[in-house]
């Protein structure tokens, strides 16, 4: 993967989501001398990693005022993104993108806080990102050149895979589907686990199957060309134990019907938190 570009890059805001981006293109062999960190308390091991690699990193983003950034990342909280976005308008020049990964911050609201001339990615990445191993869903505004679109794809692919939808609406619906996804998965392990428990498993022994099981699941449909539909048959045989278990799930509530549910229920949170 190759994260290089012409340009400084600010990013502001490097917690949880921002440091594993600055872990991910420091190990892709990214230029530390192009990025500045703007973040008035970054953890300790990100401080360490600016450390090491002799990475600027400034408390306000004012201090910075003459530098001419050609991408800014926008990863700090929704919730004080309006507080930020003084300290990042002295940045914005006609070839700047401004790339965000704030949930529920549409384009509309940086346009209206920015410049509706502006050059902005709004994506919604998910919380594997912390190992590399991400989803992002971005939409660029029709400001964004192709040029910047590319560069914004090399950034997020920092943590992991990257999809582009045309249509701003459908990151809701990805929110829904990859952005709050994990939690879905690491509570099918916590459900699988109690089943466990209910049957007589002792707690450990039931808890240790069912993440390795989830983990696993995940890491062979990870590496398997297959589509998850097939992979589940190929480990059903008809009346055997995994089919009489699904016969379960499919039967009493649907298991697709409920996370249809749940699906437009995180998707209309996020539309109704944008507002
Ligand atoms: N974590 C994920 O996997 C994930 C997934 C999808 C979307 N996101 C989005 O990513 C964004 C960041 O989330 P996060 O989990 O990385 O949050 P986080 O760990 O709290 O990171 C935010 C960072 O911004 C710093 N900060 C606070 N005020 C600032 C300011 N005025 N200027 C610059 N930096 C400031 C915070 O410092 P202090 O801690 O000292 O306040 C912190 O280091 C959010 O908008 C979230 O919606 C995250």
């Amino acid at each position: 993967m190759d994260v290089d570009f012409d340009g400084k890059l600010l990013l502001v805001g490097a917690g949880n989501l921002g440091g594993a981006l600055l872990r991910g293109w420091l190990a892709s062999g990214m230029e530390p001398g192009k990025i500045v960190v703007q973040d008035p308390g970054p953890p300790d091991h990100i401080i360490d990693l600016m450390k090491t690699h002799n990475v600027s990193c400034v408390e306000e983003a004012g201090n910075q005022s003459d530098a001419d950034f050609s991408v800014v990342v926008l990863s700090v909280k929704p919730q004080i993104m309006d507080a930020v976005l003084p300290g990042v308008r002295p940045f914005v020049r006609p070839n700047t993108v401004f790339l965000s990964v704030a949930a529920g911050k549409t384009t509309g609201y940086f346009e209206a806080g920015l410049g509706d001339d502006l050059s902005i990615v709004r994506t919604i990445p998910n919380t594997p990102a912390a190992v590399g191993r991400g989803i992002t869903a971005a939409f660029a505004n029709s400001n964004v050149t192709p040029a910047q679109k590319q560069h914004c794809d090399h950034l997020l692919s920092a943590i992991g895979e990257v999809v582009w939808v045309e249509n701003e609406d459908l990151i809701d619906v990805a929110t829904g589907v990859s952005g709050s996804g994990p939690a879905y998965v690491f509570y099918l392990a916590e459900c699988l686990a109690l089943a466990g428990v209910s049957a007589g498993l002792p707690d450990d022994i039931a808890l240790k199957l069912a993440r390795a099981t989830v983990s696993g699941a995940g890491e062979l449909m990870h590496q398997s060309p297959l589509d998850p539909g097939k992979l589940r048959e190929n480990v059903t045989s008809p009346n055997g134990t995994t089919a009489a278990a699904l016969e379960v799930l499919r039967d009493s509530g649907d298991m697709a019907e409920l996370m249809t549910k749940a699906v437009a229920a995180a998707a209309n949170r996020s539309r109704a938190l944008a507002k």
